[in-house]
């Protein structure tokens, strides 16, 4: 078993991004610009952004971020992120999920000014996904992208077994696989909770993309040996064990798996950090107009 190390992995490519938008700064005259917009204080949310702020002041980038409290209206949010559409120093606009069950979520997606769009969730960029143009690609699959890249891994003629349909991971995870490029080349089987046999349909991946949202649930048992695990898995867990207060835990039972996996990601460590890669990959492509001019 070797690890794939998302720690090692994402400081080395944000030493890169750091070059980048030093060079940026430097004939542009500004840093790379992340509005990511916040509603309410759910605790993994809280974390997630302040980490994508923190990262994008490490490399070079400036952040801000947008507060709202759980009252916000739809039109609010709406007049905010159109606001910041024609914001011409503004590189990347994100409004982070969950939002409360009042707001609709594909409203505000939708609202967002494609070319900004560095979550790479509105219909027009997944759209141009499917047909394999340039978009900004939704930042989890693109780290794991980046993670098999960094580690030269050819996934060519792969069955690749995606657990999760999300249109945040799964979904485009299944869709980028399948594309002819490497990472990619895959045959791809995308699974949920519907599927019937779920064991046996994992049993057969050569590369397993866990991303359902459940403790553990990928065993040992459910693992051709061999096979590449890719745990997208966040579980937040209240302990005693940590500064925190809390655990997180992958959607795959790593102490069972990973002896019997060719490569397996950690949680964490894995695939999270990598996460904030593909954002700020995407952020400084757009300041760069490298998908959109
Ligand atoms: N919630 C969970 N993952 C994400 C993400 O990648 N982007 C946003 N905006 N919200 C999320």
């Amino acid at each position: 078993m070797q690890l794939l190390d998302g720690k090692f992995v994402s400081e080395k490519i944000k030493a890169e991004i750091a070059l980048e938008a030093a060079d940026f700064l430097a004939s542009s005259g500004r840093k790379p610009h992340l509005v990511a917009i916040l509603v309410g204080n759910d605790g993994g949310s809280e974390t997630y952004v302040a980490s994508k702020m923190k990262n994008c002041e490490k490399v070079g980038f400036k952040s801000s971020l947008i507060r709202y409290n759980t009252e916000v209206t739809e039109a609010e949010l709406i007049n905010k992120i159109s606001e910041i559409n024609f914001d011409s120093e503004v590189d990347g606009l994100i409004v982070q999920l969950p939002l409360p069950a009042h707001i609709d979520p594909e409203k505000i997606t939708e609202a967002i000014n494609y070319k900004k769009d560095v979550d790479g969730f509105h219909p027009i960029n997944l759209g141009r996904m499917m047909r394999n143009l340039p978009c900004f690609i939704p930042a989890t699959p693109y780290g794991i992208l980046l993670m098999l890249e960094a580690y030269q891994i050819n996934t060519s003629g792969m069955h690749c077994v995606v657990v999760g349909r999300s249109n945040i991971v799964g979904s485009p995870m299944s869709v980028l696989m399948a594309r002819n490029s490497n990472p990619g080349n895959c045959t791809v089987t995308l699974t949920h909770s519907r599927t019937q046999n779920l064991k046996e349909m994992v049993l057969q991946g050569d590369i397993i993309v866990a991303a359902i949202g459940k403790k553990n649930f990928i065993t040992a048992d459910m693992v051709k040996p061999g096979a590449i695990i890719i745990d997208v898995g966040i579980n937040r867990e209240v302990s005693t064990e940590t500064k925190s207060g809390y655990k997180l835990y992958g959607d795959v039972d790593f102490e069972q798996v990973a002896p019997i996996s060719s490569w397996i990601t950690p949680v964490p460590g894995g695939v999270g950090l990598m996460t904030i890669v593909g954002l700020l990959k995407n952020t400084l492509a757009s300041a760069k107009g490298e998908i959109y001019s």
